[in-house]
């Protein structure tokens, strides 16, 4: 079998978007622009990926890790020399090289393995991938001679009037046989409009040697887009949305209005699950069967079983067993972990706190730092106060326990099971099997206090 290698190029800065972050960094749902290209040449199981990189080098490798091998570009003086510092890593390897821009992040496998097929079924030297752009303004042009063959590829700036007139587009993405890459890649001057090293160049070297090119025109001109600008990030992120939500709706979501729905790619979610608008739901959150989403909801690397309703909430590192629910307008903070059947309603705060089967937390309460048994009903406005201004502590409260509301729980104390804890009490010592605690000011009533008032006697008082 023919040994396939890739080269990504992503050294480029990429001026165009204003930013402090490299471009092939920037978000795409959920993802880095360049991971998604990563994630789908892995898939054609080449023997080699190396990327090209250069500006913010350790970021990049950070994002991508030992998925890929890398190459430094120290200055960025083209993309043909981008590619010519992968010379020492691939140069020596017979088979076919597919080069790819880091910052298109469409590109699918498929396409990719179309264009792998075509370029072996026509033996070609170097196959560009191209496409029809309704405005080619900006990118390279494929120029054709009058048999239709391709003698080479003119950039936006360096094209005649004629040439820019062409609609058929660079894609950015092309197989070389890789020993007349790397041959050619050294032929390449930078004596052009804008003294950059073109990788493009290598087509019109290669052909007038006599190789043989080919072009393989993919339909879509959507997935070849590249990310230069803000405005093409946005596009880009629109486009691989309607991607990803076409995807959970083939798999049975429900999805009310899929245009205003925000899914990160490596979202899981269950049939029958229906998510309504402007929700959003991010990194490595798992979603089960049948349960409901409802707007305004944020949720972010979290796991929710079947059966589960959020009501306009926002869960981050979190867990909500099957049928429990939450909201509107509570949050869940890392390592809150809801039973199932539990109840959490409205303006609660949960934070690395276990909550057991069927217990409810439903009004205005923040739970930090505990651990609450099953059948637990804690009231209204009941605090767990964890936080000794050092550190955190710890509070349980055991299984069919009863807090009263407005309780102040301050830990490190135990509530045991079948107890009780009276409305307004601060707990500072554990209370016992079957007991109550109770700890609030008796009260007292003022009898005739009115007459001590200034108003005491002025008859619009008194009607
Ligand atoms: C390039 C092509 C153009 C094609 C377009 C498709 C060239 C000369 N032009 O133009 O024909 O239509 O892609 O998207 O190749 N990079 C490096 N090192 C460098 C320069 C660039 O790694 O020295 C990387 C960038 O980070 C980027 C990619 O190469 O990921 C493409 O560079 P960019 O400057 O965006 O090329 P385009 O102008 O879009
Ligand atoms: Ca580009």
């Amino acid at each position: 079998m023919t040994a396939k290698n890739v080269v990504i190029l992503a050294a480029g800065q990429g001026t165009r978007m204003k930013s402090k972050l490299t471009k092939v960094l920037h978000p795409i749902c959920g993802r880095p622009i360049v991971a998604h290209v990563v994630d789908q040449v892995k898939q054609l199981a080449p023997q080699r990926i190396i990327t090209i990189i250069g500006h913010d080098a350790d970021k990049v490798k950070a994002v991508l890790g030992d998925q890929t091998e890398y190459a430094y570009q120290k200055e960025q003086l083209g993309t043909g020399h981008g590619v010519l510092q992968a010379e020492s890593l691939l140069s020596a390897c017979d088979g076919i090289t597919l080069v790819a821009n880091g910052d298109a992040p469409l590109f699918t496998a498929r396409t990719f393995k179309h264009l792998f097929a075509y370029h072996q079924q026509q033996d070609a030297v170097a196959t560009v991938l191209t496409a029809t752009a309704p405005n080619p303004t900006g990118y390279g042009r494929i120029v054709r001679d009058l048999d239709g063959n391709v003698t080479k590829i003119v950039e936006q700036k360096d094209a005649t009037q004629e040439e820019a007139a062409i609609d058929e587009v660079n894609t950015g993405v092309y197989c070389f046989n890789n020993k007349a890459l790397f041959a050619a890649l050294h032929k390449v001057t930078n004596n052009n409009a804008q003294g950059e090293y073109y990788l493009t160049d290598v087509i019109e070297i290669l052909k007038r040697e006599g190789a043989k090119i080919a072009a393989y025109r993919m339909h879509s001109f959507a997935e070849s887009m590249n990310v230069n600008t803000r405005q093409a990030l946005a596009e880009a992120t629109r486009l691989m949305q309607a991607r990803i939500n076409a995807m959970h709706m083939d798999n049975g979501v429900t999805l009310i209005d899929p245009t205003n729905t925000y899914i990160d790619i490596d979202v899981k979610i269950g049939a029958d699950t229906v998510i309504e608008p402007a929700v959003y739901l991010k990194g490595q959150t798992v979603i089960g069967e049948d349960c409901h989403i409802g707007s305004f909801s944020t949720i972010t690397d979290s796991t929710l079983e079947d059966e589960v309703t959020v009501t306009s909430s926002t869960l981050e590192n979190a867990i909500m067993r099957k049928h429990s629910n939450i909201g509107p307008n509570s949050h869940l903070r890392p390592k809150a972990d809801i039973g199932e059947d539990v109840h959490i309603g409205n303006f609660c705060e949960i934070k690395n706190a276990q909550i057991g089967a069927r217990t409810k937390v439903g009004h205005l309460s923040y739970v930090g730092d505990a651990t609450l048994g099953t059948d637990v009903n804690v009231g209204c406005g009941t605090i767990f106060i964890n936080y000794d201004g050092v550190k955190k502590n710890h509070a349980d409260v055991g299984d069919h326990s009863f807090i009263g509301s407005d309780a102040n729980i301050i830990a490190p104390v135990k509530i045991a099971d079948h107890s009780f804890v009276a409305a307004d009490t601060t707990v500072t010592e554990d209370v016992p099997y079957h007991a109550m605690a109770i700890g609030r000011a008796r009260q007292t009533n003022k009898l005739d206090y009115w007459k001590k008032l200034p108003v005491a006697d002025d008859p619009a008082w008194n009607e």
